[in-house]
């Protein structure tokens, strides 16, 4: 990828400056809806799929005008998002601090078409993993692949961290609708209450672990892999039978069979799945394992679908784009700091969670590419909760707080589960649009003064109550509909989501696929761990963190 200019440098970047200063604070989404009876047809896209029904993006209710969303599409083209975009979708090393390429979209290639890393194609090894996948999830669901004393296959512990675990955790919870195949559970954290609770529930005749790690190195991992082979050999005593109870995917060989693991019963993956773009990869073993393959493919066609989408759609009908472009007029002229996923969905209830990583460990970075500090803000910090939980926890501060909160409701129009005829699921939708409309609308003096007078309340008390019941609205948000939560419809949003992050990340120019911030605390823990064994006190830190080893110490048993 080429240089770039300095992002605030940008004439189109100094231009939105210039609208923004002048125009920003007077941006008033009820206005615009006033001002134009169109807005909605003209701030939406519907995007027809092949499968399950069309998406549907409604960026209406924000604070844009046409001339801030001209210019900010502008700001694309001057940050050549199309030739950026063509340089990952080719298999161009575009991770360069780590010298690898970006080709999660490979993993979903659905029409097969050649791609070349150092003029190799990466498909034939794709193909062959999957068919490895397929053959092995028939095998399990079939109850055929039995565990050593002869018995199937009821639970299926997935153990991985960070991408290893967040992204089959997050669609396994989303696609409970299909599951077929035995229970999945997931243990990634290293606190051994996480393993010690799940292995209470289990039988190890009848459990089968995949240790989920592209590096096989992550000691949350192995350590919880170790466990997990000590739990099972108790009971099973034999050696041997860990080739029937444990699976490795992973690109790394060597240390699988290190393990202890037979190599066929491993899953391979390569240097350019990202940990938190590997759902896609043999990291979604587990997914398959739980929705069948076939399933597992229609997860795939959904992001291939997305990312056809992605690559054809002009820039101001590409909904990645636009979701990037708002977040970009937020976060660094509004100053909007975080960015709520808010799914109407109790199946998405890991959502937000899977893409704190994808953005965070993408775009939490303050170093150009060129390796300069930023003078602009970069990636927003993401949480979320599904709505309605949210509505009675956060909600307040998004209607009446100080900060501003872009946010993404996400729903669909049919729920899985029809309870009392399809009551539940009209009240969550009604909730729904009635949240993004009284964020956007508030509520004014005016009307207030006039529902308390209605309630006969008495002018004092009004005049007590009224700054407090008056909403200023003005609150941005998107929403997302699609009829049902599927395979494909998951895989489609979920692809969408990564291209967003990929275009915030080429107009803020970082490299959004490594993550080096991540390695400072995994090498202070080692040493940290080292000396919370040793009979001597610590002095080598500062007087907080010595303080903080000492105290344990003394209170450890
Ligand atoms: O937290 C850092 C990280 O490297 C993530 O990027 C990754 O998803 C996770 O650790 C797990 O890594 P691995 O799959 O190699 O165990």
């Amino acid at each position: 990828m080429k240089p770039k200019p300095e992002l605030t440098t940008e004439e189109a970047w100094i231009k939105l400056q210039q609208y923004f200063d002048v125009n920003g604070s007077k941006i008033n989404i009820y206005n615009l809806f006033q001002q134009n009876s169109k807005r909605f047809e003209n701030f939406s896209l519907e995007i027809p799929t092949p499968e399950d029904g069309p998406i549907l993006l409604d960026y209406s209710k924000n604070r844009l005008t046409e001339e801030a969303l001209q210019l900010l599409l502008k700001l694309a083209q001057a940050r050549e998002i199309e030739a950026a975009r063509d340089a990952m979708f080719s298999g161009e090393k575009i991770n360069f601090t780590e010298n690898r390429a970006v080709l999660h979209i490979a993993l979903r290639n659905r029409l097969n078409k050649s791609i070349l890393i150092d003029n190799k194609d990466v498909m034939p090894e794709v193909n062959a993993v999957l068919n490895h996948m397929k053959q092995f999830t028939n095998e399990v669901l079939s109850k055929q692949w039995k565990g050593f004393t002869g018995k199937p296959i009821e639970d299926i512990v997935n153990i991985g961290i960070g991408g290893s675990d967040l992204g089959p955790l997050m669609v396994t919870e989303a696609l409970k609708a299909f599951h077929v195949g035995p229970r999945v559970h997931f243990v990634s954290n290293i606190d051994g209450t996480h393993i010690a609770e799940t292995l209470k529930k289990l039988n190890p005749e009848t459990t089968l672990f995949i240790i989920a790690s592209k590096t096989f190195t992550t000691q949350e991992t192995i350590t919880n892999a170790t466990s997990a082979k000590i739990w099972l050999l108790e009971t099973l005593k034999n050696p041997a039978a860990v080739a029937c109870h444990f699976i490795a995917l992973s690109t790394n060989n060597q240390k699988v069979k290190e393990f202890g693991i037979d190599e066929k019963n491993m899953f391979g993956f390569w240097d350019w799945v990202g940990g938190r773009y590997s759902l896609w990869s043999a990291i979604g073993l587990s997914i398959s394992l739980s929705i069948g393959f076939e399933n597992f493919e229609k997860l795939l066609n959904g992001a291939y679908f997305m990312d056809q989408h992605f690559c054809s759609a002009p820039l101001e009908k590409n909904a990645p784009v636009i979701l990037a472009l708002l977040g970009i007029w937020y976060h660094n002229f509004y100053k909007a700091e975080t960015h709520a996923l808010l799914p109407y969905d109790q199946y998405l209830h890991r959502f937000a969670a899977y893409f704190q990583q994808g953005d965070m460990e993408s775009n939490g970075k303050y170093v150009t590419r060129a390796g300069k500090t930023v003078n602009y803000g970069t990636g927003p910090i993401v949480w979320g909760e599904p709505g309605t939980n949210g509505q009675h926890a956060f909600y307040q501060l998004l209607h009446q707080g100080t900060r501003l909160v872009p946010a993404d409701f996400i729903i669909p129009i049919q729920s899985h589960n029809k309870v009392q005829g399809n009551l539940h699921h009209k009240i969550l939708l009604a909730n729904c649009f009635a949240q993004t409309e009284a964020l956007m609308k508030g509520k004014n003096e005016n009307e207030v003064r006039v529902e308390l007078q209605k309630a006969g309340i008495s002018p004092e008390q009004i005049n007590l109550l009224l700054p407090h019941k008056i909403f200023e609205g003005n609150r941005p948000t998107n929403t997302i509909l699609f009829k049902k939560i599927t395979p494909f419809i998951l895989g489609a949003l979920i692809a969408m989501y990564e291209h967003k992050i990929f275009v915030q990340g080429i107009i803020w120019d970082i490299n959004s696929f490594d993550q080096w911030g991540v390695e400072l605390g995994k090498q202070l823990a080692k040493i940290i761990e080292s000396e919370l064994e040793s009979t001597q006190t610590i002095t080598s830190h500062d007087s907080s963190t010595n303080g903080l080893i000492a105290f344990a110490k003394n209170h450890s048993s």
